[in-house]
């Protein structure tokens, strides 16, 4: 059992709904085993600047249900130097942090990665990210509630779709990653999808819609953000060329895919993987995403869980072709 005496608690990158659960959990339960815990604002920056503050259990006191990060999220560029990480871990030794818990995505952990390996400090992750694009958990905390919003507003689009015959493209986030893209479409029943690792590309669609030229009806194509193809408006564009019999229109979902009440499924996770962390940290883990493969918590070293080794399932790529006929 390692003595751990004050971890350090922070959400970095995008917010993703259930980081509030995620807190709450490191919180609580770090405060079950009599160890203080630290929040720390903005993620690396806050970590930089020294604004941190001692947390108790009334801290995360009915935030369990709420969207976004009650401890603020950044993107720092001076984390990136070694004078910034240098600043971070004099602050940490300054507000007696002995160990950190961090609570993101790709760039979080890519972060966390060089401190630990550089400072005697034991950090741990908790993927937190709607992309779902990291290794070493079956689920990110804010995939599902993403996902649900996702196909929410799809449903209502086609409602639209349908009632004029219109066909659609519906970008969703996913930075390079066509995670959401993919589950939502085929959630949503969508006729075809664009993600960045498929060899899917423009003209299978264009195959597609032509072959239907004659059933003329609504349709849903899925695009992640970032393709090859390029964004919703410039594939809408190619489509209308080639296809000015569809009445065509785009629509961009963006930052709503982000917020809101966490579902049931994130807010588990977060908990589950919240109390892990900190009983990891105890249990003398150090460089590892905490995160649950097949229902269990499984520990995965930071360099493994980033996201250059996700890979697609093809299956998924096939529901779809299969289920669009
Ligand atoms: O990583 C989460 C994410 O929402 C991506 O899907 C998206 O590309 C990116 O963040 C958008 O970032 P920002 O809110 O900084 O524009």
């Amino acid at each position: 059992m390692t003595q751990i005496k004050n971890i350090g608690v922070y959400t970095s990158g995008g917010d993703a709904p259930g980081m509030n659960a995620a807190i709450r959990a490191v919180v609580r339960s770090a405060i079950y085993y009599g160890i203080d815990v630290t929040g720390i604002r903005r993620g690396y920056d806050g970590m930089i600047k020294g604004d941190m503050f001692p947390m108790d259990r009334k801290s995360v006191s009915n935030i369990i249900q709420r969207g976004g990060t009650i401890l603020k999220t950044a993107r720092s560029e001076q984390f990136r130097t070694p004078e910034g990480r240098k600043q971070a871990y004099e602050n940490l030794k300054a507000n007696n942090v002995d160990a950190l818990v961090g609570i993101g995505g790709d760039g979080t952990f890519t972060g966390a990665h060089i401190f630990g390996l550089e400072y005697d400090i034991p950090v741990v992750g908790l993927p937190g990210t709607i992309d779902n694009d990291l290794c070493g958990t079956d689920f990110t905390i804010g995939y599902d509630t993403a996902i649900n919003t996702v196909i929410d507003a799809v449903d209502k689009i086609r409602d639209t779709a349908e009632s004029h015959d219109r066909l659609f493209i519906v970008e969703v986030m996913g930075r390079d990653s066509g995670l959401i893209a993919l589950r939502t479409g085929i959630a949503a029943g969508a006729e075809a999808i664009l993600i960045p690792e498929s060899k899917t590309d423009l003209q299978s669609v264009f195959d597609r819609l032509e072959r239907d030229r004659k059933d003329k009806k609504s349709k849903i194509i899925m695009l992640a953000e970032n393709g090859v193809a390029g964004d919703a408006f410039e594939v809408g564009r190619q489509i209308k060329e080639k296809f000015p019999n569809y009445d065509t229109r785009v629509s961009i979902l963006g930052h709503i895919q982000r917020g809101g009440r966490p579902s049931c499924m994130d807010r588990v996770l977060a908990s589950r993987v919240g109390v892990a962390a900190v009983e990891a940290l105890r249990d003398g883990h150090r460089n590892e995403m905490i995160g649950l493969i097949h229902n269990e918590i499984a520990y995965t070293p930071f360099e493994h869980a980033l996201k250059h080794n996700v890979e697609i399932n093809p299956d998924f790529l096939k529901i779809v072709e299969i289920l669009a006929i």
